[in-house]
């Protein structure tokens, strides 16, 4: 018998690769999504991808009643949650949008899970959660200091799912705590498709490299890092999506909570990036430097053990591979899915 996952947020970046890859692996699917940052056609697209065709419902995972209905008509074997609202900079202009959007999806979520007995659940979090934290690389047991508002709505809700796992052992719980995950389906068919200017480097690269932005701007340069730019943990979207199976596989044999860091486990610079899709996409990425954005940290990578360790899992794919992903999906889709 065939398992069925929900998968919130499913026709978003990151869940979109994780229902192809969900698929891939024998899952069966079923998205929720008000797309309110993505577009039914994902869907179609995932479909493509798969030769799977897979239920979808266009709802609002705060809507107890709809998210009901949802329930009522499948019998699910987990839940990956993806749902929720994720612009650092818009968070700390409105801090109540974020938390009140991002705590009440999930309480809902785990409101209609517990009562239907559905105690497995797969929980998008972030690197972000890390902060200020000076210990680096940063482990699952570092302190949690996150120092924006969409890091603590995320840091809220791991302390939700902590206390849920004390209070019922019974629960099996993955916290997924990712890194900077970039690139897209080496098909070229689905891939990030940020509303408006992007807010991350990767997809910004991508609208230079197509005309649709002018040029990169930088944010400080005089970091202590080897070229001054700001280093982070990219990862491939595609070894995210995996880990994402691997975590669902592990819970279906062990119970309890279990947080997990999602990166490649060494860091990369802008000046890294820029150059790598350069390389890759054989365009020139015209950039300047401006000042750093307050909030911004210098460097940040992921210890990556407990995954390698307990999920057999690493990201595989290289930064060269990430670069020639995003390009084929930026090139074969300038205007995304629009
Ligand atoms: N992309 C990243 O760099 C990154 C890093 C760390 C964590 N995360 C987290 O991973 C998750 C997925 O991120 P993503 O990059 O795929 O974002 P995304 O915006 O592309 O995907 C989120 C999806 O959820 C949907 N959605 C939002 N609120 C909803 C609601 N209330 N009900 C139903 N659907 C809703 C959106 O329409 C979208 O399709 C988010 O929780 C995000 O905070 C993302």
């Amino acid at each position: 018998m065939k398992q069925t996952i929900l998968v919130t947020g499913g026709a978003g970046y990151i869940g979109s690769h994780t229902c192809v890859e969900l698929l891939a692996s024998g899952y069966d699917i079923v998205v929720v999504d008000n797309f309110s940052n993505s577009k039914p056609a994902v869907l179609d697209r995932v479909g493509q991808i798969s030769g799977q065709e897979f239920p979808w419902y266009e709802i609002d995972v705060r809507d107890r009643a709809a998210l009901a209905r949802v329930f009522g008509k499948h019998r699910f074997s987990g839940v990956l949650h993806c749902a929720g609202v994720k612009s650092i900079a818009e968070a700390q202009r409105d801090p109540l949008k974020y938390y009140q959007h991002n705590l009440e999806a999930s309480l809902t979520l785990l409101e209609e899970m517990a009562e239907r007995g559905l105690k497995r659940l797969v929980f998008s979090s972030s690197a972000t959660v890390y902060g200020e934290c000076t210990q680096i690389p940063y482990r699952e047991e570092s302190p949690l200091k996150p120092n924006t508002v969409y890091g603590r709505s995320k840091m809220v809700v791991e302390d939700v799912l902590h206390d849920l796992a004390s209070a019922d052992e019974s629960w099996r719980i993955a916290i997924l705590r990712y890194f900077n995950p970039v690139g897209a389906h080496p098909s070229g068919l689905i891939g990030e498709d940020p509303n408006g200017t992007p807010n991350n480097l990767m997809p910004y690269i991508c609208q230079v490299a197509v005309g649709k932005q002018a040029e990169l701007a930088i944010f400080g340069h005089d970091y202590p890092t080897p070229d001054g730019t700001g280093v982070r943990d990219y990862l491939h979207v595609a070894d995210l999506a995996e880990g994402h199976v691997r975590a669902l596989d592990y819970l279906g044999r062990e119970t309890g909570l279990v947080t997990f860091n999602l990166g490649t486990g060494r860091g990369y610079s802008v000046l890294e990036v820029v150059r790598a899709f350069e390389h890759a996409s054989g365009r020139a990425i015209p950039f300047r430097y401006a000042p750093r954005r307050s909030g911004d940290l210098a460097s940040y990578y992921a210890d990556t053990s407990r995954a390698a360790n307990t999920l057999d899992w690493r990201a595989k794919r290289s930064l060269g591979e990430m670069c020639a992903d995003a390009w084929r999906w930026q090139s074969k889709n300038p205007g995304g899915y629009a």
